[in-house]
């Protein structure tokens, strides 16, 4: 690596592998949600997602020099790695969507952490038009961090006191 625009392709490939990792443990998190209102959440971010992959691809084709894949995000990994234990659990139900809801929270952060960069550094570079591809996910991802918190605040995180209580 040698320049800030070899760095920008290397954040895109690192999103571009976050963003398809994402496919695989969206469709097992509305799966185990039990709550309907999270379950629509993480079937809706899913569909959002796909998106999110074909805007990367567009923003690739300008950049003929490297491929979208080929490259790992290990900080994905470890958040889905992470979100695996609250698929495998077999507690209580309200305790398991309070569980993914905390998976769901560090994954949308940390992509709204790397669109932010890629943002920035898209700017610096005058890729405009990848800026604006990049301004609608991070959007999109904002968006999906709100719902979350508000399905948080709004029941699914107190709804786990109660299920400490009958156990
Ligand atoms: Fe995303």
């Amino acid at each position: 690596m040698n320049t800030l625009r070899d760095l920008y392709l290397e954040q895109l490939q690192d999103i571009y592998s976050a963003e398809t990792q994402l496919l695989d443990a969206l469709p097992k998190m509305a799966w185990k949600a039990r709550s309907q209102d999270l379950k629509n959440a993480f079937s809706e971010h899913l569909e959002e997602t796909k998106g999110q992959v074909e805007r990367l691809k567009t923003i690739f084709d300008g950049h003929t020099t490297v491929k979208a894949g080929g490259h790992v995000c290990q900080a994905m990994k470890g958040l889905i790695k992470e979100g695996e234990e609250a698929l495998e659990s077999s507690g209580p139900s309200e305790l398991i969507d309070a569980h993914l809801i905390a998976a769901a929270f560090r994954v949308e952060h940390y992509e709204i952490a790397a669109y932010e960069t890629a943002i920035s550094l898209a700017e610096v570079l005058n890729e405009k038009q990848d800026a604006d591809l990049l301004k609608e996910t991070l959007s999109q991802e904002s968006e999906a961090s709100s719902l979350l918190k508000k399905l948080a605040d709004g029941g699914l995180f107190s709804e786990g006191i109660h299920a400490q209580a009958v156990q």
